[in-house]
């Protein structure tokens, strides 16, 4: 591998799939192509940026130029960029069709037009909808249940239309919920995490009964890797975690791990217009590839509490524009840094040279 390109690598999932192929890659450059929207920190890949082991090409997927241009002589896509809030999708569906069908349409013809080795779709368990009891296969039909999982789903048919007419090197990942470092403050685990140290009440969605399976992020990295090594051409790949939990265990565990009483801190809200009991599935064909998922959230949430702590500045609201937001985490950093806690000072990242901004010719859509 030369050159691997990673969509939404500034995020998430992305940044922790960056930094997980740079070491199992070691001679390859690793290009970002990321629309920094708010999820999106470009501190995640400050580390590859410097080394120049990686480069940030800040643009949508949704400009065909440029997907065009950066894909030129790549070996590998991994497709991760998405609008990937299922409330905000609720909220307002546009930028989840702009982006999750029409920019991953703009990614496979740019793949196509430019010969790329393989490209790695990252999707997700919310296409097949709720499964109730069941564990679902990748042979159970499709029947997502809100915006988000439909932009997906969307998506997915693409990526398969792509493999069978033009007969391109694709593999589709299907995850559970995944948690770990750097996820933005508005999924569960990271939002439960953040209002509790920020003295704020967590609003739990109806009753807080609906159960989710949890993935650590790590585990998901080895999952893609062992799709990219060994997983078949037009393959489909759920991804499972081990455990599953109702929301309201998930609130519990983090109060726990925070030492507050989760009485005090929790409240009852309206549920989603539709908000599915529970997503299962079963990972047969990655277990064929020797995966299985080694971390159980339980274990985590301690060191995970810790890296929140230790860098809430990067959910700041110098970077949200929200300044009552802003007093706030002052007050908390304050407050933890009185009981010795270590913030990593992150420096200012407008100063990285080596940003790549991209050629204003090619205008974003
Ligand atoms: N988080 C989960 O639990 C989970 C589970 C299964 C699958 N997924 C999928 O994994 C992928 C990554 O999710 P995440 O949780 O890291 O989300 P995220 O919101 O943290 O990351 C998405 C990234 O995509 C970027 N992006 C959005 N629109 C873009 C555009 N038009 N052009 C370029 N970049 C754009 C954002 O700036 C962000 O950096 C998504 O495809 C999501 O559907 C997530």
């Amino acid at each position: 591998m030369k050159k691997i390109c990673i969509t939404g690598g500034a995020g998430f999932i992305g940044s922790h799939l960056v930094d997980y192929l740079a070491s199992k890659y070691p001679q390859a450059h690793l290009v970002v192509v990321d629309k920094m929207c708010y999820p999106a920190r470009r501190e995640y890949l400050e580390p590859l940026l410097r080394s120049r082991r990686a480069t940030l090409v800040e643009g949508s997927i949704c400009n065909s130029e440029l997907m065009n241009t950066v894909l030129a002589g790549a070996d590998l896509v991994i497709h991760a960029a998405a609008e990937s809030h299922v409330d905000n999708s609720y909220r307002d569906v546009k930028p989840f069709i702009e982006t999750n069908i029409m920019g991953t349409i703009s990614v496979l013809a740019a793949a196509r037009q430019n010969n790329v080795g393989l490209f790695v779709h990252v999707s997700t368990d919310e296409v097949y909808g709720e499964s109730e009891c069941r564990n679902l296969t990748v042979n159970d039909k499709l029947n997502p249940t809100n915006p988000y999982a439909a932009s997906k789903a969307a998506a997915e048919m693409f990526v398969l239309s792509y493999a069978r007419s033009y007969r391109m090197r694709t593999r589709i990942t299907r995850a559970n919920n995944i948690f770990g470092t750097r996820q933005y403050p508005e999924k569960l685990i990271p939002k439960l995490i953040c209002d509790a140290l920020l003295g704020n009440t967590f609003v739990v969605h109806g009753r807080g009964t609906a159960f989710r399976a949890f993935l650590e992020v790590s585990d998901f990295c080895q999952a893609v890797g062992a799709i990219i090594d060994h997983g078949e051409d037009g393959g489909v790949y759920n991804v499972p975690a081990q455990k599953e939990y109702s929301v309201m265990a998930v609130v519990e565990m983090v109060s726990k791990a925070l030492g507050i009483d989760v009485e005090k801190f929790v409240a009852f809200g309206p549920d989603r217009p539709h908000n599915d009991c529970r997503y299962g599935v079963k990972g047969e064909q990655l277990s064929a590839l020797g995966w299985k998922p080694t971390r159980l959230l339980e274990n985590e949430l301690s060191a995970l509490v810790d890296w929140y702590k230790a860098n809430l500045e990067l959910y700041s609201a110098s970077q949200q524009k929200d300044k009552g937001a802003q007093q706030r985490i002052n007050r908390t950093l304050k407050l933890i840094s009185g009981k010795g806690v270590q913030f990593n000072r992150l420096r200012n990242s407008r100063s990285n040279s080596n940003l790549y901004q991209f050629n204003p010719q090619f205008p974003s859509p």
